[in-house]
């Protein structure tokens, strides 16, 4: 049982291990990093590597942290898991179990979320380039919310919609932010919503059909964001736009990723965003956010395999994984910690450049890390994976998707299974018919 396991508040030169691992984790009497009980050794061995951990009890206690935290201080509200943070089956099912709504960008996601049993109406499409298909297959399916990006989503939906239909207007909120310019969103040049200049102009057009029910606005600054003011501040920019029933706020809190990043507590962000509701939102008016990142990162770890340790410039442990499983380097230059997964207790003294196997020097895991001096075939787990991770893993140089198991009260179950060559090859057709 984990509990009962050791939790050294101190490692050799990493006192807040515990702080970005998973809350369900601990070290076993062999030194081996359990999670919900399970030594990531005997799930390895068990899965395979690459494989992503979920610590589902850690992963519930976070969601009811927002649940929760939101109806206490502004009743009505709603949270939405943006699911693009780790869409799979799973993952809708226990965020619906847990009061969730779902945020969809797409199709895709909406077929996910309906396989995984989300009530349709607590469903919320997004996307900035919404097809026709989409947009009747949203509508077929009783899509409760279309949340409007631009123009042609208003032009498109009168003409397919047959029944009364509730749609936000996303505004571009012109709120800054500090983060990443790749997942910024709140400036005026984003890609992403309605100028707000247009939005009176959206609003008109929309509420002038006869069966598109205008709600009310949603905006969205970014993404990995540690500071309370840009909150507070989209709330402030919504707020202008006008008195409507709804109003989300979008999603956006970041996540403690490295031992040196601070942290904006979930209570924190919650109280003030709803003092800004109470200061500038019409008080019956619905309240709306969309985490994603801080719902699942930190309960997702990635195991990694040690497959070569070569002395050259530097010391370069490369693992059985890279980019294709963890883009979030590369994209963003977002750094992880890693750990000797099976080497926990193991004085930490080794300096090394942990890379992937894919085929690009940017396929670095972690630049300079300091870790217990590890040996092939050891276990290196990435901290605080689980969100944006499985979302953009692909297949290059033939890797293959990793699998993800959920682990609690000591047990392990697949939520995704590890692709297959037989998947690999499940688009090609032969060569013989594909020759000219
Ligand atoms: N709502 C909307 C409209 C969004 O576009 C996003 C994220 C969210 C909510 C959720 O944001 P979160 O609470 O997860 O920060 N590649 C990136 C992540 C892209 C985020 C995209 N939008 C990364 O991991 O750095």
């Amino acid at each position: 049982m984990s509990l009962s396991m050791t939790k050294p508040d101190t490692v050799p030169g990493l006192p807040h291990l515990w702080e970005i691992l998973p809350e369900e984790s601990s070290a076993n009497d062999r030194g081996e990093l359990t999670i919900g009980g399970c030594s990531v050794v005997d799930l390895a061995k068990t899965y395979g590597t690459p494989l992503q951990v979920i610590d589902e009890a850690g992963l519930r206690r976070q969601m009811r942290r927002f649940v929760h935290g939101l109806k206490s201080r502004w009743a009505n509200s709603e949270v939405l898991f943006a699911s693009k943070s780790l869409p799979i089956v799973a993952m809708y099912a226990i965020a619906a179990a847990e009061g969730m709504g779902v945020d969809v960008a797409g199709a895709g996601e909406i077929h996910l979320a309906v396989a995984a049993g989300v009530d349709p109406k607590r469903i919320y499409l997004h996307g900035n380039a919404k097809s026709s298909e989409e947009l009747a297959l949203a509508l077929e399916t009783g899509v409760g919310t279309i949340i409007i990006d631009n123009f042609d989503d208003i032009a498109r939906l009168e003409t397919l919609v047959r029944r009364p239909q509730d749609v936000l207007v996303r505004v571009i909120p012109e709120v800054d932010a500090d983060t990443h310019a790749a997942i910024f969103t709140g400036g005026k040049e984003s890609k992403f919503g309605i100028p707000i200049r247009q939005s009176a102009e959206a609003i008109e057009r929309i509420t002038s059909h006869e069966f598109l029910r205008f709600q009310g606005v949603h905006v969205h600054v970014g993404s990995q964001i540690l500071d309370a003011n840009p909150f507070r501040d989209a709330v402030g920019a919504a707020a202008a736009l006008g008195q409507f029933p709804v109003y989300n706020v979008g999603g956006g809190l970041g996540v403690k990723y490295t031992y040196d990043d601070r942290r904006l507590a979930v209570d924190d962000y919650l109280d003030a965003i709803t003092t800004a509701a109470r200061k500038w939102l019409p008080a019956e008016a619905k309240l709306i956010i969309e985490p994603g990142r801080a719902i699942v990162a930190r309960a997702g770890i990635s195991l990694y395999e040690v497959t070569t340790i070569k002395e050259s410039a530097k010391t370069f442990v490369a693992i059985n994984g890279g980019l294709a499983d963890l883009i979030n380097v590369a994209l963003t230059g977002q750094r992880y910690e890693p750990v000797v997964a099976n080497r926990l207790t193991e004085p930490w003294t080794q300096r090394a450049q942990i890379v992937g196997r894919q085929c690009e020097s940017g396929d670095l895991m972690v630049d300079d890390a300091l870790i217990s001096p590890p040996q092939l075939g050891d276990l290196i787990a990435l901290a605080t994976t689980g969100a944006y991770s499985y979302t953009f893993s692909n297949n290059y140089n033939g890797a293959l998707k990793p699998a993800i198991v959920f682990v609690g009260e000591n047990k392990a179950r697949l939520a995704v299974r590890r692709e297959t060559y037989t998947d690999l090859m499940r688009c090609q057709w032969p060569a013989q018919a594909t020759a000219w």
